[in-house]
């Protein structure tokens, strides 16, 4: 006999977090710092100003300053240290200020917020963390082999704002099925790791043939993925297309950082390795073509995430990714670290059985392709 359930399925979700996650977020690429201007970055509920001193070292601190409010990131950056628009005061890196040319002597409570950083591989970096504390010396970013290195190209990089809390952008680690629906593809393979601050994607997937290829440009037969979150916010994708006339080697960002509870700003960049099928300026044209499709793909993730509901208890089927168990790996970086739980932190290990949903996608395509030949005789 089989039970049938009347009850209607509600949606439950509270408010997005007011709280920021704690871990090393990138705030974009070094070179993009390094003009000699001072520049201002919505994050984290307020507001900061990065700035580039005259001893090469970039520094990240509130932008409000401390003595009647002003925005340091219209200030002008003087030696190592950032003045004020409003009354000139000099604030260093460290967060102190250093001079007030007006004044005969800096109050000893002139401090403000400095922003713990790391610039690596052409990226910056600043770690939050709601308790105040330093990193860990073990929550690290992993070094990019290929960034900085003569056989691949320079990064190429994207900077878009996303309204929608950024919860949204995480659970795409578990989503199998959206790839077929929204991205075009069709995954194959499909599990996931959570371990400690890392969350792994490995993916396998095809092109469908019945959607047309981007205009003029060959379609990759199909994607090899290896994806990890190190951390809340920062992925590295190594991630491998390959086409008739070879394979691809290339290695994809994708991060963010939140501007506030319901909006964030969504980065990402790509570099292809050269090879001899790939020479350094087909190797970059190849590296913005697919950097485009990149785009491509996260906006069909926006439109989605623009109409979309904020829901707590997802409805899932079997052929589903673990969304319950990646969000409890999440949420180790939205409590303080006296309360992270094992359920946060203790490995995890899910492949879907992928036999079901692939003959379901070769089935659909297959139909699609015989309307479209019908529909062109
Ligand atoms: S408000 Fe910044 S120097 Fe006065
Ligand atoms: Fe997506």
């Amino acid at each position: 006999m089989t039970t049938v359930h009347d009850e209607v399925r509600q949606i439950q979700a509270e408010a997005a977090p007011a709280r920021f996650a704690r871990g090393w977020h990138c705030l974009g690429l070094v070179r993009d710092f390094s003009d000699g201007e001072p520049h201002s970055i919505q994050a984290f509920g307020t507001r900061l100003v990065v700035f580039r001193g005259a001893d090469g070292t970039i520094n990240v601190l509130d932008a409000y300053c401390r003595h009647m409010g002003g925005d340091l990131s219209d200030g002008e950056i003087k030696g190592n240290e950032i003045a004020c628009p409003f009354h000139d005061w000099r604030w260093g890196g460290d967060g102190r200020c250093k001079q007030i040319p007006y004044a005969r002597r800096v109050p000893p409570l002139a401090r403000t917020r400095a922003w713990t950083t790391l610039e690596q591989d052409g990226l910056l970096f600043v770690w939050n963390d709601p308790e105040g504390k330093k990193p860990p010396a073990e929550i690290t970013i992993p070094r990019i082999d290929g960034a900085g290195s003569d056989e691949w190209t320079d990064w190429h990089w994207y900077t878009t704002v996303v309204n929608t809390n950024c919860r949204e952008i995480i659970d795409n680690i578990v989503d199998m099925a959206h790839f077929f629906y929204i991205h075009g593809s069709l995954p194959t393979y499909f599990r996931n790791v959570f371990e400690g601050h890392v969350a792994t994607q490995y993916f396998n997937g095809g092109a469908r043939d019945d959607l047309p290829s981007p205009e003029g440009k060959p379609k990759p037969l199909g994607t090899t993925s290896v994806a990890a979150y190190y951390g809340p916010s920062f992925m590295i994708d190594d991630l491998v297309y390959h086409f008739e006339d070879g394979d691809y080697q290339t290695v994809l960002l994708n991060c963010h950082y939140p501007i506030d509870a319901n909006s964030f700003v969504l980065q990402y960049g790509i570099i292809v390795k050269k090879s001899e099928t790939l020479p350094a300026d087909e190797a970059m044209a190849t590296a913005i073509a697919l950097g485009n499709s990149v785009k491509a793909g996260f906006e069909q993730d926006v439109a989605i995430w623009k109409r979309k509901a904020r829901i707590d208890n997802p409805l899932l089927c079997e052929e589903d990714g673990p969304v319950y168990q990646l969000r409890r790996w999440y949420q180790q970086f939205y409590v303080d670290v006296a309360e992270v739980t094992p359920e946060m932190v203790d490995r995890f290990e899910f492949e879907l059985d992928t036999t079901r949903p692939v003959e379901a996608w070769q089935q659909q395509v297959r139909e699609n392709l015989a309307r479209q030949a019908e529909a062109a005789s």
